[in-house]
Parts: C-alpha cells; structure tokens; sequence
C-alpha cells in the first residue's frame, strides 16, 4: 500500500507540473486546469487510503459539500468577481495549512524540535494567508471598506504583532508547543494577516491575494516536510513560486514595487486628484460617424480595459472586429499586462468570444504599430492608456508602461460617462485633438456600432 500512495504522488506532482505548463498559453490553459484537478483528485483519493487514518466518515462529509459549493460558486460567479473567489478559494488552502499544523502541535505528533519548527512556520505563513485572504474578500465582495483602511501608529502596532507571533512560534520550537502557547501564537498570526490587509486598497487586492496564494503554497510545503506528505510539498513548492513569480510580474506591470503595494495605503491620497494641467475639451462622437472612421480605415487597433469586462462587451465586440476584417480592414488587440482587475483578463474574455489568438498583441508587440492604426478603439480602458504615466512625476502611475494609444491618427473611446480608472486620475488621452469620446454602457455601444458598420 505504501508504494502505491508513493506511486499515485508521483502521479499527481507529474500531472501537477504538466498542468502549470499548459496554463502558461491561452490556447492550452483549460486542458491545464483540468489535468492539475485530476491530480488533485487523485492526491485526495490516495490520501483516504493513508495508513491508520480515522473519521473518514466525517472526511466524506468535507469533501463532498467542499465539492458541491465550489461546483455552485464556480458556475455562479461573474467574470469581474474572479478576484474575490480566487481570494476566497486561496484562504481556505492557507486556513487547510494552519489547520494542520495547529492539530500536529496541539496533539503534539511532530517531535523533533525540526519539524516543530516547520510546523510553525508553515501555521504562520497559512494562518496570515487565511485571514489576509479573507479580508481581501470582504473588500472585494463591498462588505467593507474597499479603499485603504489606515489609522495612526498603524505600522508600529503590524510590526509588534509580528514580532510577537514569530516570539511566540520560537518559544513553541524550543519550549515544546503547549495548547495555551499554540493558540496565541495562531491568534497572532491570524491578527497580524488582517491587519497588514487593511491598509491595502481595494483593487490593489489582486496584487496581495497573488502574494497570498505564493504563501499558501509555502505553507503548504512547510507543513508537506512536517507531515512527510511529498504530494503536498510538491504541490506547495509549484504554487508558492508560480504565486511568487506573478506577484512580482503584477507589480512590475503596475511600475509599483511589492513593498508599496503592501505598505503604500495606495488610492488614498488620488482621491483628490483632478485633472489639474489637462489642455483641451472632451469631444464626443455619434455611433454612425464612428462607424465610418473605422469601416474605411486600413488599420484598427482595438484597446479593451476593465470597463469591457464590465459590461460582457467581448462577444459584441468580437462581432464588430469580424465585420470590420469582413471590409477588408486589418483588426488588432492590443493587450496591456494589468488591463482589467487580474492577470489574462482580457486574454480570457476574449478567449471565451472565440477572438483568435494570433489577434491578441502584447504591449511589447504592438506599441510600434499605433504610428500606422487609422483608429484605435479603446473600449473601457483608461490608466492603461493614459499619456501621463510617461510625464506626469507625481502621477500614481507614473512609470506603468502604457499602451501608446495616442499615436494613433484617431481615437475613439468607449465609456459610460466621465469616471476615473483604477488610480482615480483623469486622462490626458481622452482631452487630445485626436480623440472622440462615444460615450454609453460598452456592450449597448458595440451593439450599434454592428449595425452602423452593416450599414456602411
Ligand atoms: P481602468 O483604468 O480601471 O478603467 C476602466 C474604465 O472603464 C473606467 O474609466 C470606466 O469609465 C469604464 N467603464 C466601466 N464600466 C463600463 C461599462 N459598462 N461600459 C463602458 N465603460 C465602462 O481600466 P484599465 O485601463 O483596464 O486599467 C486597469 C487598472 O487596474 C490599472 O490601473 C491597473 O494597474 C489596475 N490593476 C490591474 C490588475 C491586473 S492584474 N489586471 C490588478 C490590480 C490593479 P466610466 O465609469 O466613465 O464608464
């Protein structure tokens, strides 16, 4: 039986690897998520025949309402709630985490002052996980404040939490964890995750919930080694550097280092921002003329952004770009890293429209070629667009690479009204001499545009 439950961990940690592979192209992520649930289901299939394992009755019961809720939420949730889910789903891995070695040390089963000592770091870093995770949920989900969450002496009192819980887990090391010890060491870990989240502002939370889902994994390999578990360690290792690798290409893409997003309180001090400096005047246009300018334009860049998401906007849109290349006019997408709320955003809901993916151009590949787009569409984008992160110094997204939309010959943006991105700045974009706003709810505006452009 051992060399089965050894050999069956091969297989999941193979499936497991093979599946993170397949995740890193569009065009073969799905096959890649399900190949890494097979192997999921396979390590929790192997882990019940586990020698001298009890209440498997009571495990039965776990699994299958685990099942059957993330059955319901996963077809439930909305496009633009991913991040809230992937929060919610994440906390659980590092709560699973802390959960464990909170048994192991209470029952005291790990011995060697070694695996004591794994057990306590895993339990911190899931344990701040968790709650962490769980705070970036309520935030996401408006059940509390969204925007950063600040009071005086806010550090100080972070720092001394730590500090007191990385103590508190020493003394278990060396000591031997008592039931009083282990519970306040647990207590402060779990204070600590909520209270170094509640500065972060609300949509700076995909950048913390990826460095959560990075800890998650770590906390799933300490307590991997602690248990002797080499499915977990494996699995624990490959999400906590894959989580580690994207929270550092998110904050790259976002110009901002991982210690400002963390300690930043970023979003609360745009609030007052306006559009002080911006020359010129918002000039709107009318859906047929639109459709004109790019039913007989050579070239058309298309820059989706959150707003797109918003509104499911990607199958109209899709619809559009198809009509258009029917007149002979060359589409692109042009997709910034951080478009959107979550990493592949646009990539995603593109994908599920059935938008080619030699269409898709990253920034890197098609910056060059707004200089020769007769009209770039921009469709609920905004700071990924916006000319001041090259020139503006005190501009919070000063730096972000953007896409340079405002090379185009034309610019047409599509947005309900006059509301601010992300960074809540206003765009020198949309003020440009080049630059017409059609305003409306995305989908409705992509919608007359199809029958404008069949017109034409
Ligand atoms: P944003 O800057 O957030 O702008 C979205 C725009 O969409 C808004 O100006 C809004 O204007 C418009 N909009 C909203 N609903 C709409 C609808 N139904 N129809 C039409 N337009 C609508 O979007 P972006 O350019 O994609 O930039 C993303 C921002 O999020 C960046 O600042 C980025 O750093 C940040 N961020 C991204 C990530 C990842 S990983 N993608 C993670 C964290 C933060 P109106 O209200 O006037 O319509």
């Amino acid at each position: 039986m051992d060399n089965l439950i050894k050999a069956s961990y091969f297989l999941t940690v193979v499936l497991f690897v093979m599946g993170l592979k397949r995740m890193s192209s569009p065009a073969t992520a799905r096959s890649g998520i399900i190949w890494a649930g097979v192997a999921m289901g396979i390590a929790v299939v192997t882990t019940m025949f586990w020698p001298g394992l009890n209440n498997i009755g009571l495990m039965l019961v776990a699994i299958f309402s685990g099942v059957a809720i993330a059955v319901y939420s996963g077809r439930k949730v909305a496009m633009t709630d991913m991040p809230q889910m992937v929060a919610i789903y994440n906390g659980m891995g590092g709560g699973s985490a802390a959960g464990i070695a909170v048994i192991e040390l209470i029952k005291g089963d790990v011995h060697s002052s070694g695996l004591i000592a794994l057990s306590v770091v895993g339990g911190l870093i899931g344990s701040i996980a968790f709650s962490g995770s769980m705070i970036a949920f309520a935030k996401l989900q408006g059940l509390i404040k969204g925007r950063p969450i600040t009071f005086g002496g806010q550090k100080v009192l972070n720092l001394i939490i730590l500090v007191l819980a990385v103590v508190t887990g020493i003394s278990l090391v060396t000591g031997g964890p008592g039931y009083a010890g282990t519970l306040t060491f647990f207590g402060l870990a779990l204070t600590f995750g909520i209270l170094m989240t509640l500065p972060i502002g609300g949509a700076d939370m995909p950048v913390v919930i990826s460095l959560f889902n990075a800890l998650t994994g770590m906390a799933v390999g300490f307590e991997g080694f602690a248990l002797g578990n080499e499915a977990m360690i494996v699995a624990g290792t490959v999400v906590g550097a894959a989580g580690t690798l994207l929270t550092q290409m998110m904050a790259k893409a976002m110009n901002r280092s991982i210690a400002n997003v963390l300690f930043g309180s970023f979003g609360k001090e745009v609030e007052e921002a306006g559009a002080s400096g911006i020359q010129g005047a918002l000039k709107p246009i009318e859906s047929e003329d639109a459709a004109i300018m790019m039913g007989y334009a050579a070239k058309v860049i298309i820059v989706p952004g959150y707003g797109m998401a918003v509104a499911q906007a990607q199958h109209k849109l899709r619809e559009l770009a198809d009509l258009l290349q029917e007149k002979n006019v060359i589409v692109k997408y042009a997709i910034h890293p951080v478009a959107g709320r979550m990493p592949g955003h646009m990539n995603v809901l593109l994908a599920e429209a059935g938008v080619p993916y030699e269409s898709l151009y990253d920034l890197e590949e098609i910056n060059a070629e707004f200089t020769s787009a007769d009209v770039a569409v921009v469709i609920g984008a905004n700071d990924v667009v916006n000319p001041r992160a090259r020139t503006e110094k005190s501009s919070p997204i000063y730096g972000m690479p953007i896409l340079n939309v405002d090379q185009a010959k034309n610019v047409i943006v599509i947005k309900r009204g006059q509301g601010t991105g992300f960074a809540g700045i206003e765009n020198e974009l949309f003020y440009r001499d080049q630059t017409r706003m059609l305003y409306g709810d995305a989908q409705a505006v992509l919608g007359e545009l199809i029958q404008q452009v069949k017109q034409i």
